[in-house]
């Protein structure tokens, strides 16, 4: 338990970080892969509230690899991967959008007004705010082209913390829409509102080397050899190719952060003790 002088220094501690990111935005990609666990979603929410209450804009875009693989394979649809992207059929569409809107999404709103933040659930259909293309090979799963940045603005301008399931429209009318890996909307969408920072959370410390160390920093080069190497693979080429698109984008600063840390966020936002991995510019 903390006396009552060391809680005035924790609080002064924060003061700093308080003034560099009030009124700034800040993607926060919620990895499917970091919401297993409910004590950690809960602190999740938690650090959410308070970022939000202290002034921070945050916008969240959340996964759900793995509840999108459960239910397809309990409805026998088999699920299949190219460099970590998800092809898509008619029916894994489907199943993504019921998954992603219906429960994830829901679930984390929820979660996050219950501790005092003003969520908002959303996709990308919604006012047609984000379209994609399809990716060639890939069926239904689509790269998020347009992003018109007027939802979100209104919606964090009112103090609300939008909750964006990865899930696209089409310009081409009557087309069912698109799945979309949520790393790469997170990063679509920090780059057309030029948020100061995006953040992935995901269930690794880091990005790994071939020893499995923490690899603190990565510059665009190294991504390059990492993933020609393999080392890089599944899962985390989509993200470290959407943190350089958003740090390309006009973002700060892109992490990637470890979500089975409690309070991770804090601890990347409040203090200097980086966690995780920094891509660089
Ligand atoms: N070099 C690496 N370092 C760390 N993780 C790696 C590396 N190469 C591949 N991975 C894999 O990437 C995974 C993270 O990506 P994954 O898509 O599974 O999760 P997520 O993006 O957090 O969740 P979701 O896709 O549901 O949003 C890790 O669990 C790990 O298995
Ligand atoms: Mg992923």
């Amino acid at each position: 338990m903390q006396t009552k002088p060391q809680v005035v220094h924790t609080l002064l501690d924060a003061l700093p970080y308080i003034r560099k990111f009030y009124g700034e935005t800040i993607v926060i990609k919620y990895g499917g892969a970091a919401q297993i666990d409910p004590a950690l979603k809960d602190k999740f929410a938690q650090d959410i509230a308070l970022l939000s209450l202290v002034g921070m804009k945050i916008i969240i875009v959340h996964g759900g690899g793995k509840s999108i693989t459960e239910l397809s394979n309990r409805l026998g649809v088999k699920a299949e991967f190219v460099n970590g992207l998800r092809v898509s059929d008619k029916d894994s569409l489907r199943i993504a959008q019921m998954v992603l809107c219906g429960e994830i999404n829901t679930e984390i709103v929820s979660l996050l007004n219950d501790h005092g933040a003003k969520a908002i659930g959303i996709n990308g259909k919604d006012g047609g705010f984000v379209k994609a293309v399809a990716i060639e090979g890939l069926g239904y799963t689509g790269d998020p082209r347009e992003v018109n940045p007027d939802l979100l603005l209104k919606l964090i301008a009112d103090r609300f913390v939008p909750v964006v399931a990865p899930i696209a429209g089409s310009s081409e009318p009557t087309h069912p829409g698109f799945n979309v890996n949520a790393d790469a909307m997170a990063s679509a969408i920090a780059g057309a509102i030029r948020a100061k920072k995006t953040i992935f959370m995901t269930d690794t410390t880091g990005v790994l080397d071939k020893d499995k160390n923490l690899l603190r920093s990565l510059s665009r080069a190294d991504v390059e050899r990492l993933k020609a190497d393999g080392t890089i693979a599944g899962g985390m080429i989509p993200k470290v190719d959407s943190a350089l698109e958003a740090l390309s984008n006009g973002v700060d600063k892109a992490h990637i952060l470890d979500g089975r840390v409690e309070h991770a966020l804090l601890l990347e936002i409040f203090t200097s003790q980086g966690v995780g991995t920094e891509i660089l510019r």
